[in-house]
């Protein structure tokens, strides 16, 4: 993969992000889901490559979206696969909470796992515990394994899970062992990069999630040196056909990071709400907004903070 592809993705997000971030705090999830991808697609087209959406949401949510399969790119230059999530975080962004972001993840065609939009359940952890714990673990090993190689006492380490009734069970043997909890309302995106980032208090990212948000932080787990094992949660007869359809022979099969992100693969996010990982989009002045993003590669390790400002006059998309 070119590397000059990792600039030009920070292009893609900012431009969801400025197009999103005109919905924030209206209450309208489905208006700025829809803005943030036609913004992306307009972007695409200015790249060249002939990229090819895998993995990406259009069934969860009802808004328009950048359906798998879809085309994007000017169609010249390098056949790429494409995991995308324009609005990650349709929900918090409508009520103006915090950690809304606009997220893509791009490798060479044929090495990023190719799925439905469906659930996926997900552990991640940093680098310091990478190969040591397994999905199929009990929490309570997983938390010892964990406190352990990050030198850290049982009732310092962190687990963040999406604050579900799902998670229940889980959350009430996290809290039986002595570990602590850190919940978040949406946007598992962030909570898995939290977990692979170094010095940040979080330890483990454990639950389930969508599938497209799954390959994503796979590929900044990747990037970050950290571990991430997955299983899709096929629900209905619908999405186990569609798994076969796509290639998965057993959908419920263990994923691990290399079966979700084989290869080299570039990770690119621009905040639309401020939170830990990125500051939002900041309204400057009534023609200016400032953006700030991260792209990360896998193969490099390298991590990018840009901050950029932007004339919306000058954007087509807005
Ligand atoms: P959306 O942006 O599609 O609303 O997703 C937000 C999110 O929190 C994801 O980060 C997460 O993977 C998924 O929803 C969890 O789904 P559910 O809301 O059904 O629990």
């Amino acid at each position: 993969m070119e590397r000059e592809l990792a600039m030009e993705l920070v292009r893609v997000t900012e431009a969801a992000a400025l197009a999103a971030s005109q919905w924030m705090g209206r209450g309208k999830k489905d208006e700025a889901d829809d803005a943030a991808t036609e913004a992306m697609r307009y972007m695409f087209d200015s790249i060249n490559m002939q990229g090819t959406v895998v993995i990406g949401e259009g069934e969860l949510d009802e808004a328009p979206m950048l359906y798998i399969g879809e085309k994007l790119g000017n169609g010249l230059g390098q056949e790429i696969d494409i995991a995308v999530d324009p609005l990650e975080g349709t929900t918090i962004l409508s009520k103006g909470h915090p950690n809304a972001m606009s997220i893509i993840a791009v490798a060479d065609k044929g090495t990023l796992l190719h799925a439905p939009d469906m659930y996926m359940e997900k552990l991640v952890v940093g680098k310091n515990a990478a190969g040591k714990v397994h999905l199929d673990d009990p929490i309570e090993k997983i938390i010892d394994v964990v406190a352990e190689a990050n030198h850290k006492r049982v009732q310092d380490v962190i687990v963040i899970i999406q604050e579900r009734p799902r998670h229940q069970e889980i959350v009430d043997r996290i809290r039986e062992k002595g570990a602590r909890v850190h919940f978040f309302g949406d946007g598992d995106v962030a909570a898995a990069i939290a977990a692979a980032l170094p010095h940040t208090s979080i330890d483990i990212f454990l639950g389930t999630g969508g599938a497209p948000e799954g390959v994503i932080s796979a590929a900044a787990v990747k990037a970050l040196e950290g571990d991430m094992q997955a299983r899709l949660v096929p629900m209905t007869d619908e999405e186990e056909r569609r798994c076969h359809e796509m290639g998965l022979e057993n959908p419920r099969q263990l994923l691990q990071l290399t079966d979700m992100v084989k290869d080299d693969a570039v990770f690119a996010a621009t905040g639309i709400t401020s939170g830990e990982l990125l500051e939002g989009v900041a309204t400057l002045g009534s023609d200016v907004a400032e953006t700030n993003s991260i792209v990360m590669r896998a193969k490099t390790k390298t991590v990018r903070y840009i901050k950029a400002h932007h004339r919306l006059s000058l954007k087509p998309y807005l």
